[in-house]
């Protein structure tokens, strides 16, 4: 098994999915992922909608903006819910989209150790995704991952075959790392 940082390392928010069905039981793991997730004084503001009936995912598509349409291949959409003000409200910090972003990075690693792709997004109308879902009112979407096998790239649009193909972009280690003092 490969450690933890070179997975870190290796993993990409690809976009090129095959629509091959996802076994439940890799599911299972990955929502297990999430709900493990740490949050402020453990309130776990998180909620999960998993769609993969081919019907109630072709409904949600409506709901996806049009930069992520190669997400309609994905056969998995994983809706993360928190709760607005919800959760530790400390410095008067969001915590809550803090404890769903935890929860959604374990979500991603575990895809991907499983030698799927998951892709977090925000290009989603959060009313259609509500009003297909039954999502309550009170209620915030935080993200949506798509996640499933990889597919063949050459049937994304060319913009998207781009970024699909764009090097991995991240500041340096010294332009973010302050030791001792600012
Ligand atoms: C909260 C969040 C929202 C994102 N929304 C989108 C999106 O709507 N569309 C998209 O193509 N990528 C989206 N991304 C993916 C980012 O663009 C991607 O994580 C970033 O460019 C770094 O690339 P990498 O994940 O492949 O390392 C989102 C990522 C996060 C964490």
């Amino acid at each position: 098994m490969k450690g933890l940082l070179e997975e870190i390392k290796v993993r990409t928010s690809k976009r090129a999915f095959d629509t091959r069905p996802v076994p439940r039981e890799m599911l299972d793991t990955i929502l297990e992922a999430g709900r493990l997730a740490p949050s402020c004084a453990n309130t776990q503001e998180w909620e999960f909608v998993i769609i993969t009936g081919p019907e109630l995912l072709q409904q949600a598509h409506e709901g996806i903006s049009r930069g992520n349409a190669w997400g309609k291949r994905a056969p998995v959409m994983l809706i993360v819910v928190t709760k607005e003000n919800g959760g530790c409200g400390a410095h008067g910090l969001p915590y809550w989209m803090m404890d769903v972003g935890l929860a959604t990075q374990n979500i991603l690693l575990q895809s991907f150790h499983l030698g799927l792709i998951a892709h977090p997004t925000a290009g989603w109308d959060e009313r259609k995704l509500k009003d297909v879902t039954g999502i309550p009112e009170d209620r915030r979407i935080g993200t949506v991952i798509f996640i499933g096998y990889a597919g063949d790239i050459t049937l994304l649009d060319e913009r998207t075959q781009g970024k699909e193909r764009a090097p991995r972009d991240r500041k340096e280690i010294g332009e973010i790392v302050h030791h001792d003092k600012w």
